[in-house]
């Protein structure tokens, strides 16, 4: 059990320190790193989804002006480890996935390496593909371990044997389709060689993360490499891990002497270069007695991932640890199929995996003749169900309670499709949030007084969550100075080790050695410091007593066309339970963020596979639906007060991913309660609920 640190700067609405530099054009993003003397980089892509490149005509890209170099499976520059495929670019001639990149062109400008692109013409000897997932295959294996790290399947008591005892059970199966990153600003690098030293500026969600990839893939040593990202135009996971096209980058690079080398993917490109969620199966089974109480819950997940790199999903984690029941299950099932490689994207994991589970649940209170938020409350566990140790705080009725209070759950009629206003189906659910506390290792914080001010250095990303802002805010406090004598620095290698921008950990592994490292520099200087004054924290282990969730509950409204079957969302409403909140403003951009994500995972987003060709089709935005201004009404994130003294020493949970758990379920579940039709399979779409409104008693 940590401390708490006193809360002065810690919970205050303070603006984001990047922002005006941003809205005034005046943060440099990756590509746009003044350099001199750039040269373009342009991919050439697979346009088969297996087999093996036989040969490339580069005569007609040469050919035009401008063009600098045509780099081709045969002959770019060997590396020194493929150990990881999906980074072994143009190291071998088989083809993998459509999309693959088979070849590249440096060029004078980024429209001749475009156009030069184009000219480059493949050869293959096609062999036939297989892309389509399905839970029948016979082909389906269980991987070693799910993302990033926990066991595949768990199983506790006899789920088969509740099932068969049951009062009431529920046994479906829901979807959710390929859902893909689409930040603002696409993968973008710049890279320069110079004197053996390679420059990276990348738009990253951890620049050490990408140094320890790149220093991997070209036998490097990491003091030759820097890998620099102060600002990043969105993330959402998939600049988590490094995927091909920084790799391309320095590649391209070091092919072209003395040239500082630009590449962008571009929109279409993001779709089979930068990962993906993969789609999922789940098979849900709930069995309960006539008061709500379950006695069995279990998840059989199927999804995807490429042949040449395994990503395992870990749907199923957030069944393990939920609801309280003595039978449960969880198990993952892989098909390593001929598509792209599918990573991480917001809440991967959580977002797909509560959908299922959620929608049961909802199921199940219909059932019962329940209300569903009362069902909720019926199964909370005392201990954690995994692991039978107590939660740090798990304050999920709180959320509930207040949600339901301020979104007037109070005298809803439970019976669905019998609401109407101005002509319009009208209907409300619910669904409940969960997201780890993760706390990643081996991150380092500096900080040293400058006479007037005192400087946080730590390698740290901003992916537009607030981190040049709550950083500072929380050495403030652990220094007990204003917060506007703190300067935080972070997106450079050359600060301290940073651990990646991912599972919501930022705050929690960041700002912990930043609190260590305020500690050691009071330790060492007292409150009187002189110039020069530094010293030095880590991030620590976590607290293996307890297990560390935050919690939330969702609410929405959905109003159905009856004749067209068309659905808006005129109001999402969540409360969370995530610790203390380090800065209210940035957190509610958060939890909203992740909301609004969230309702267009619900009703637009799926990247459709054409199995004859296997590439997305629908592979840019006028085709990949995200929920636009038009689409968002009202949508609102209110947050219970928390006290944990034993997640870290500011007492905060992550707040970047929770926002978009459970919100599609929600919203499933309130077009239900619309209009009597239950749609199992992401995104709800008109035609799917016009065709159970045909059939409606
Ligand atoms: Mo988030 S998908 O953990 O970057």
């Amino acid at each position: 059990m940590t401390g708490l640190l006193e809360p002065r700067a810690i919970g205050r609405e303070l603006p984001r320190r990047d922002g005006p530099a941003k809205v005034r054009g005046r943060a440099t993003y990756a590509y746009e790193t003044p350099v001199e003397h750039a040269a373009f980089a342009h991919p050439v892509q697979a346009t088969v989804a297996r087999g093996r490149v036989t040969g490339v005509d580069t005569s007609g890209a040469e050919a035009l002006d401008g063009v600098l170099a045509v780099l081709t499976p045969f002959t770019a520059e060997r590396l020194a480890s493929t150990e990881d495929a999906e980074l072994a670019v143009l190291q071998t001639d088989e083809v993998a996935f459509r999309g693959q990149i088979v070849g590249a062109v440096i060029a004078e400008t980024s429209e001749i390496a475009r156009e030069a692109a184009d000219l480059v013409t493949v050869s293959y000897d096609e062999a036939p593909h297989d892309v389509e997932l399905s839970a029948g295959r016979d082909d389906l294996y269980a991987p070693e371990k799910i993302n990033p790290a926990f066991p595949t399947d768990t199983a506790q008591g006899d789920v088969a044997a509740a099932m068969a005892a049951a009062e009431v059970t529920v046994e479906q199966t829901y979807t959710t389709p390929m859902q893909h990153n689409n930040p603002m600003e696409p993968h973008a690098s710049t890279a320069l060689w110079a004197d053996g030293h390679l420059t990276i500026w990348d738009s990253t969600q951890g620049v050490h993360h990408a140094r320890e990839a790149t220093c991997t893939v070209f036998g490097l040593d990491p003091v030759r490499v820097r890998v620099v990202c102060p600002y990043v135009g969105g993330g959402f996971g998939c600049k988590g891990n490094p995927h091909a096209g920084v790799v391309l980058a320095a590649m391209a690079a070091r092919a072209v002497p003395g040239r500082p080398v630009k590449l962008a993917l571009t929109r279409q490109q993001m779709f089979s270069l930068s990962g993906y969620r993969t789609p999922t199966i789940q098979r849900m089974q709930l069995a309960a007695g006539r008061d709500g109480r379950l006695d069995a819950i279990a998840i059989d997940v199927v999804e995807q991932t490429s042949r040449i790199k395994e990503f395992a999903e870990q749907t199923g984690t957030a069944t393990r640890t939920m609801y309280a029941a003595p039978n449960r299950r969880t198990t993952h099932r892989l098909a390593a199929l001929d598509v792209p490689v599918p990573s991480w994207m917001r809440a991967p994991g959580e977002a797909p995996g509560m959908f299922g589970p959620e929608v049961a649940m909802d199921e199940l209170a219909q059932l019962l003749d329940i209300d569903p938020v009362e069902l909720r409350i019926r199964n909370e566990p005392e201990l954690d169900p995994l692991t039978g140790k107590p939660y740090s705080s798990r304050n999920l009725v709180a959320c509930l309670r207040e949600g339901a209070e301020r979104f007037g759950w109070a005298g809803r009629d439970p019976r669905p499709g019998v609401r109407t206003e101005g002509g319009l189906l009208v209907g409300t659910g619910v669904a409940a949030s969960i997201y780890p506390v993760n706390r990643m290792t081996a991150s380092t914080a500096t900080i040293r007084y400058e006479g007037s001010r005192y400087v946080v250095e730590i390698g740290a990303a901003d992916l537009g969550t607030g981190t040049w802002t709550t950083l500072a805010q929380i050495a403030a406090d652990a220094l007990g100075v204003p917060v506007d004598d703190v300067e935080a620095r972070i997106g450079d290698t050359d600060l301290p080790m940073a651990s990646v921008a991912g599972g919501s950990s930022g705050m929690t592994t960041w700002g912990s050695a930043v609190v260590e490292a305020a500690r050691a520099f009071h330790d060492k200087f007292g409150h009187a410091p002189g110039p020069g004054d530094e010293a030095h924290g880590d991030v620590g282990p976590p607290d293996d007593g307890h297990a560390m969730y935050a919690f939330g509950a969702q609410f929405a409204e959905a109003r159905v066309d009856p004749d067209t079957g068309e659905i808006r969302v005129p109001r999402l409403l969540g409360v969370f339970a995530a610790g203390r909140i380090i800065n209210p403003r940035l957190a509610r951009s958060q939890f909203v963020g992740g909301m609004t994500m969230g309702l267009s995972m619900a009703l637009h987003e799926s990247g459709v596979l054409d199995p004859r060709f296997g590439h997305v089709v629908n592979h840019d935005l006028a085709d990949y639906h995200v929920t636009a201004c038009a689409d968002v009404g009202d949508i609102q994130a209110h947050w219970v007060v928390e006290h944990d003294p034993y997640v870290n020493a500011m007492g905060s949970k992550g707040v970047g991913e929770i926002g978009i758990v459970g919100t599609a379920a929600a919203v499933s579940n309130a077009v239900h309660h619309a209009t009597g039709v239950r749609v199992r399979d992401l995104p709800i779409t008109l035609d799917a609920v016009l065709a159970g409104l045909g059939s409606r008693v």
